[in-house]
């Protein structure tokens, strides 16, 4: 035993305990345990990053997002947790969902139906329904084996969340914007294992001796309102913004002057400029502007990156300028995979226009996708969708809006590899995972290419 201590919990902060343990060592295994009389708890394990500077030669992530508890069962989870060698998992956000039963699950089918059967708007809403994801036996498992490295989307408050509202957020029924955001954060630092506090800063970066480093963004919380139509030239406004100047700087300053060679960003919204082509039908983009935010048949989704492409100018022309190498971002959001080049300029690629890192999308843990929106079976209207986003956009590799599952990202000093995990079913809580496919990004290259899989774990 290499350390013990007493902590204290009560209703001011739902029951749950946090404990910061400090003095260990780095790059070790640690188990833990909590002992309230004479209950003990399950024996939890975790993991220290390498000190700054060391030799690593090998990291594994699981990389997940998108998990509605009433969608499906989180077998993805079970089948993280039977993956050999893993350091830690990253949740890229849409832990939890804020919706009540009826609002949003499979298809039309609630699988497992939200508590409180309510929207989640109050503190003690927003408690209940952390308290319910947590009982779900495969998350409690993986968490008990490896840390999790975590950030939230917009569906840990509301969907389409910015700084002064929601899409999902109605003034004045459901209240103050501020205080629904309030108790959703104090909820957060509650239940979720981060170092943060509710008002504090969300945003960090881990280091992984010399091999890697990981910056969380926090792509909610500074965000100006999503513009009101594709075509509005909001879009491109330098006032408007994503990060918020202070974390852009942060981001911008840590990948120029990075020490590891890999510069990995957990983002919780694709920033790969994606069009969306004019060739698809109306139930097409209907759909797809569903999964992505309002469309109206023209190329961006509002929500993500594309939204705000001032923000993303700048940092892709500092990377350019700067000839940092090595920029990994790791996505979620968008419930389908994509594997992407990103093009300081988009339009003249690959002409004229050199990458400036790559991104690797991961599906969703159970979120409804493209088929599930279009009503239709798996691998029907989304391969025509598939091929003509890849002709509109040459930088993207790749593209399947129907799975659901789980990655595994692979870094070593040679490559960064993903590999996509497909459930057979996610309504089913013995559901099979198979290997989809593998890309991966040689390093010095920052480009995706498509490798061959590896058995599954
Ligand atoms: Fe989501």
């Amino acid at each position: 035993m290499v350390a013990a201590g007493a902590t204290a919990t009560g209703a001011w902060r739902d029951h749950t305990v946090k404990v910061d343990a400090t003095g260990l060592a780095a790059d070790s295994w640690y188990w833990y345990r909590f002992r309230l009389g004479d209950a003990i708890s399950p024996v939890g394990r975790t993991r220290t990053t390498a000190s700054p500077g060391s030799t690593v030669d090998r990291l594994r992530m699981g990389v997940v997002s998108c998990s509605n508890w009433q969608a499906g069962h989180f077998t993805a989870y079970r089948h993280l947790a039977a993956t050999d060698d893993l350091d830690l998992v990253v949740h890229l956000g849409d832990y939890l969902y804020e919706y009540a039963p009826g609002e949003f699950q499979a298809r039309d089918v609630v699988i497992r139906p939200h508590d409180p059967p309510v929207e989640m708007t109050t503190l003690e809403h927003y408690r209940r329904r952390h308290a319910q994801y947590k009982s779900d036996p495969d998350l409690r498992a993986l968490h008990a084996l490896v840390p999790f490295v975590i950030t939230w989307d917009d569906h840990e408050s509301a969907n389409d969340a910015w700084s002064g509202g929601a899409e999902n957020h109605t003034e004045p029924d459901e209240g103050v914007w501020s205080e629904r955001r309030a108790a959703s954060q104090q909820a957060y630092a509650e239940w979720m294992p981060v170092r943060y506090e509710p008002g504090g800063r969300l945003y960090r970066r881990f280091t992984f001796g010399s091999l890697a480093e990981l910056s969380m963004l926090d792509l909610r919380t500074y965000r100006s309102q999503q513009a009101a139509h594709p075509l509005d030239p909001a879009i491109s406004d330098p006032a408007r913004t994503i990060t918020g100047a202070e974390q852009l700087r942060w981001l911008r300053s840590g990948l120029l002057t990075a020490n590891a060679q890999w510069k990995l960003i957990g983002n919780p919204v694709m920033i790969a400029p994606v069009r969306f082509p004019a060739t698809l039908s109306t139930a097409e983009l209907h759909a797809l502007s569903q999964l992505t935010g309002p469309l109206e048949g023209v190329p961006y989704n509002v929500d993500q990156w594309d939204g705000y492409t001032a923000d993303r100018a700048e940092l892709f022309g500092a990377l350019r300028d700067n000839g940092v190498t090595d920029t990994v971002f790791l996505t979620g959001d968008i419930h389908s995979a994509w594997a992407a080049d990103l093009p300081a300029d988009p339009l003249g690629y690959p002409l004229n226009g050199n990458s400036v890192g790559a991104e690797l999308v991961c599906a969703s843990v159970t979120s409804d996708n493209l088929d599930d929106l279009l009503r239709v079976p798996p691998r029907t209207a989304s391969l025509a969708a598939e091929t003509a986003i890849r002709v509109a956009n040459p930088h993207i590799k790749h593209v399947e809006l129907d799975s659901h599952g789980f990655s595994v990202l692979e870094v070593s000093p040679r490559q960064v590899r993903m590999d996509w995990f497909q459930l057979a079913d996610r309504t089913d809580p013995e559901s099979a995972a198979r290997l989809a496919v593998s890309f991966a990004v040689l390093a010095g290259t920052q480009r995706v290419r498509r490798v061959s899989g590896t058995p599954l774990p």
